[in-house]
């Protein structure tokens, strides 16, 4: 009997996401002659036993389709929203995989999904992934596939917004994703020419933002163009939470510190399920719209906010995302028949999944792209 590879994609779509699947299943059908089993939104789906076969007419036509033909989601094996509790599942999930006889289950995601997929590694299951995300910070792999896309509609963003600054004479601030990592707005502002870039790995100054436009406007360029990360903060937020990490890390010490002290086993009652709203309203901190009001305070210029956001994870794949999806997806299949496991595609090769999870590749301080920018005199905030 062939082998039974299961595959899922989880976290946030991505372009490219059909192309790894595609990948991966042309070449586990047509080279190893194996089955492809795949799971519909993510673990919730793997949990849910919903399953689609990937035959090679599902496989066809999808290489530069956006999104993602199997669904995703967010869910966690082990904290899975079920009748508005948070459960662990992951029994449910082994079982699943044994009962359709996989051999095999390859997890194509972001940092969560790494984490989640080492998660059932250590229940015993034969688990293979590839990074991807449009926010570049999936550890120990140069790149991940979404990103390049994401890249160029961001990079087009800021080309666009040139025209419009500087027929009104304005500072256009273009908040663009990317999470807690700054990839994706340092990589399109340098690409697309911003004359500020602000990263959450450097917080920075509005009083040095305002005088750079300042400079500018001296120099006779009445316009200018900001691009922010999501996940970017001012010198004095950065030092606010930095207090707070500080206050809840004594607090769960201390709390730590009591439990042994009581010495009371852990009652493991499955918690409140948190409503979907509110991870959405981590990421609109409104820092963006806030930074635009004291731009404008500051500099006496007009300012206007462009919030790019979901247009970054839609449409079809890039040339290079389709590429490295494709390059990842069939290394995937190889290694699943030389039957090695435990580890994620990354695009240098292979490496342990266990030393990629609770890792977030940010934006190292001396890399090339920030002394780049900096040789270039665009503004970095600090
Ligand atoms: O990780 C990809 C990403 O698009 C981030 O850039 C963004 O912060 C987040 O996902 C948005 O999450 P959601 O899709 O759950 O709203």
């Amino acid at each position: 009997m062939s082998k039974m590879i299961g595959i899922l994609t989880s976290g946030g779509d991505c372009p490219g996401l059909n192309a790894a699947i595609r990948g991966v299943g042309k070449a586990l059908l047509g080279r190893y002659g194996m089955r492809v089993l795949g799971f519909r939104d993510g673990f919730r789906g793997m949990m849910e036993n919903r399953t689609q076969v990937l035959d090679s007419q599902a496989l066809s036509g999808i290489l530069t389709l956006g999104g993602t033909i199997l669904g995703t989601s967010r869910d966690k094996p082990w904290a899975m929203p079920v009748a508005g509790k948070q459960r662990d599942m992951t029994d449910v999930i082994v079982d699943n995989y044994r009962r359709n006889r996989l051999d095999a289950l390859v997890c194509l995601g972001g940092g969560g999904t790494q984490k989640n997929a080492y998660h059932l590694m250590k229940q015993g299951l034969n688990v293979i992934t590839l990074p991807k995300t449009i926010d570049n910070d999936v550890a120990l792999t140069d790149v991940s596939f979404g990103f390049d896309t994401a890249l160029g509609i961001a990079t087009e963003a800021v080309d666009r917004l040139h025209s419009t600054a500087h027929s009104h004479h304005r500072i256009l601030v273009l908040e663009l994703m990317g999470n807690k990592a700054g990839w994706l707005a340092l990589g399109a502002g340098i690409a697309g020419g911003a004359d500020v870039i602000l990263i959450p790995e450097i917080p920075y100054d509005v009083k040095k933002v305002a005088s750079a436009i300042l400079r500018r406007s001296h120099h006779g360029q009445g316009f200018s163009i900001v691009a922010v990360a999501e996940g970017a903060v001012s010198l004095q937020e950065a030092g606010k939470q930095a207090l707070k990490s500080e206050g809840s890390k004594q607090k769960e010490d201390k709390q730590k510190e009591d439990k042994q002290k009581e010495d009371k086993p852990k009652e493991d009652k499955p918690k409140e399920a948190k409503p979907a709203k509110d991870r959405y309203a981590l990421h609109q901190t409104g820092s963006s719209v806030q930074l635009a009001k004291q731009l404008e305070e500051l500099t006496g210029l007009e300012a206007r906010l462009t919030i790019l956001g979901y247009l970054q994870r839609g449409g079809i794949p890039s040339a290079g995302d389709r590429l490295l999806a494709t390059v990842l997806g069939t290394a995937c299949a190889d290694l699943i028949d030389k039957g090695e496991f435990g580890v994620m595609v990354a695009a240098r090769g292979e490496v342990p999944l266990k030393d990629v999870v609770g890792k977030r590749k940010t934006v190292p301080l001396d890399h090339a792209w920030i002394e780049s920018a900096r040789s270039v005199h665009t503004c970095l905030g600090d």
